[in-house]
C-alpha cells in the first residue's frame, strides 16, 4: 500500500527568520502528519535543529562522490552524518540550468543510495515537447538513462511537468494522473524499480487548494512542492489542515 506524501523544495528560499517562524507556527498547531522539506544546504542543521520529529530534512542535489577534489559540491556521506534522509537529484532547473546529464544524474542516485539517502528522482517536459508529441519518449529517456541499474526500494520518482513549474499553471488532474500512469508502466517494463511499491509525486503549482483532487488520483501519490511550502499555514494546508 504506497502512502501519500508531501515534500517541501524550498529551493533557493527562506532566511534563517523564516525557518525559526515556520517552526514556530507549525509547533504551535499540533500537526503531526509525516512531511519532508528540503531547504538550502546551508540550512540543513538549522532544519534539523528545529523541526519536530514527524519532519523528515533532506537535500536539493549532492555530488556523484563521497569526498575529495570537487570545489563547492556537497558530499552525500555528510550529508548522511548531518542527519539528512533524502536528497532531490534531477530537478529540472538543475538538469536546465546546471546542465546535469543523465550519466551524471545515474551516478548521483547511486551514490546518495549507497549512503542511505533516501532519493527523489525528479523528471518532466518541457511545453515545446509536451506540444510536439515528445512526453513519452522524454520522460522514458529520463527514466531509462537516471535510473540504470537502480532497483532500491529507496528511489521516489516526481514528475514536475517544466511548464507548471511556479508558474500557476497546474496540470489538471487528468492531465497528471494519465501522465503518472505512463510513468509507472514505464517503471515495470522499462526499470528494475518495483512500480507497485514506488510513489510517484506530481510537482508544479501545487497548493492547498489543488492538493486534495491531484493526490486523491490512482497514480498520484503526494506532491512535490515549491512556492506553497514556504509559509507554514500554507504548507499546512496542502495536508487539508
Ligand atoms: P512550484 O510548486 O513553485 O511550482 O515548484 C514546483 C517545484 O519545482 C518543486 O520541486
Amino acid at each position: 500500500m504506497r502512502k501519500t506524501l508531501v515534500v517541501g523544495n524550498w529551493k533557493m528560499n527562506q532566511s534563517l527568520g523564516d525557518i525559526e517562524a515556520f517552526f514556530t507556527t507549525v509547533k504551535a498547531s499540533n500537526f503531526t502528519d509525516e512531511a519532508w522539506i528540503a531547504p538550502q544546504a546551508l540550512h540543513l542543521s538549522k532544519l534539523i535543529e528545529l523541526a519536530p520529529k514527524n519532519f523528515k530534512t533532506g537535500a536539493q542535489n549532492c555530488s556523484y562522490e563521497n569526498s575529495g577534489a570537487f570545489t563547492g559540491e556537497v558530499s552525500p556521506t555528510s550529508l548522511k552524518e548531518l542527519g539528512c534522509e533524502f536528497v532531490i537529484l534531477g530537478h529540472s532547473e538543475r538538469r536546465a540550468i546546471f546542465k546535469e546529464t543523465h550519466e551524471e544524474l545515474n551516478l548521483k542516485v547511486k551514490k546518495a543510495l549507497v549512503n542511505n539517502l533516501k532519493v527523489i528522482f525528479c523528471i518532466g517536459e518541457t511545453l515545446e515537447e509536451r506540444e510536439s508529441g515528445k512526453i513519452e519518449a522524454v520522460l522514458g529517456e529520463q527514466l531509462k538513462k537516471g535510473l540504470q541499474g537502480v532497483s532500491s526500494s529507496d528511489v521516489i520518482v516526481a514528475y514536475e511537468p517544466v511548464w507548471a513549474i511556479g508558474t500557476g499553471v497546474t496540470a489538471t488532474p487528468a492531465q497528471a494522473q494519465e501522465t503518472h500512469e505512463f510513468v509507472r508502466k514505464f517503471l515495470k517494463e522499462e526499470t528494475e524499480l518495483n512500480a507497485e511499491e514506488t510513489l510517484i509525486l506530481y510537482g508544479g503549482s501545487v497548493k492547498p487548494d489543488n492538493a486534495k483532487e491531484l493526490f486523491s488520483c490512482a497514480d498520484i501519490d503526494g506532491g512535490l512542492v515549491g512556492g506553497a511550502s514556504l509559509k507554514a499555514e500554507s504548507f499546512m494546508g496542502l495536508y487539508g489542515k
